[in-house]
């Protein structure tokens, strides 16, 4: 069993997912705490709702990176937390967090990087003219969207597909990708080499 802190920005649907993986028990792992970038962020409700703590960040700690990764680090490690889980968090970690998880915090982000990283990874690969794209889950680092990669999924962009099409079924694709990674990890099967790759046993 892993303790799981998860940071979210956003709608939470990731965190849901994992939430209900556990308690499908396909995921041998506890949420411990949820931070939010967002004092409002719906992902809230939904920890809230699974009787999670919670922490939204006020936009005053929000705006000083280096007083929120410390708030964050404080927190989650308070809390038990051994690894960090970056579910639509959309910002980069610094070394406060970095530090203090080095090769535990973990990102999802929707594209196959290197390619389309940001925060519209799904539009940027589907306005490019790619016709395949994918999720990535992958250590984060000093670097958005950059870290050794743990797993990726790619997905065929169907001719003529829509950009909300793609979404759903990229979302679809994300919600089973990230618990099933989340247990390799807590089955102790993901390391980091020495030349930075990660190697599953
Ligand atoms: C997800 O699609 C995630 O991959 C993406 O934000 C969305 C959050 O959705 N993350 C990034 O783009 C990171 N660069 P959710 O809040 O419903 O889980």
């Amino acid at each position: 069993m892993i303790k799981l802190g998860v940071l979210i920005s956003g709608s939470g649907t990731n965190l849901q997912a994992i939430i209900d993986a556990i308690a499908a028990g396909d995921l041998d792992a506890e949420v411990v705490l949820v931070i939010s970038s967002k004092p409002d962020a719906l992902g809230l409700k939904r920890a809230h709702d699974a009787g999670i703590a919670t922490i939204g960040l006020t936009r005053e700690v929000y705006n000083n990176q280096t007083a929120a990764d410390e708030l964050i680090a404080e927190e989650m490690l308070g809390a038990g937390a051994q690894y960090i889980v970056m579910a639509g968090y959309m910002r980069m970690v610094t070394g406060p967090i970095l530090n203090v998880f080095p090769d535990r915090v973990i990102n999802i982000h929707p594209a196959l990087l290197p390619s389309f990283p940001g925060a519209h990874g799904i539009a940027d690969a589907y306005s490019s003219g790619v016709k395949v794209t994918g999720i990535t889950v992958h250590f984060a680092n000093a670097a958005y969207d950059e870290g050794p990669i743990i797993a990726e999924e790619a997905l065929v962009i169907e001719e003529g597909e829509s950009l909300q099409s793609l979404e759903e079924r990229m979302h679809a694709v994300e919600h089973v990708l990230y618990p099933k990674t989340l247990q390799l990890i807590a089955e102790g099967r993901v390391a980091v080499d020495e030349d930075r790759r990660v190697r599953i046993s």
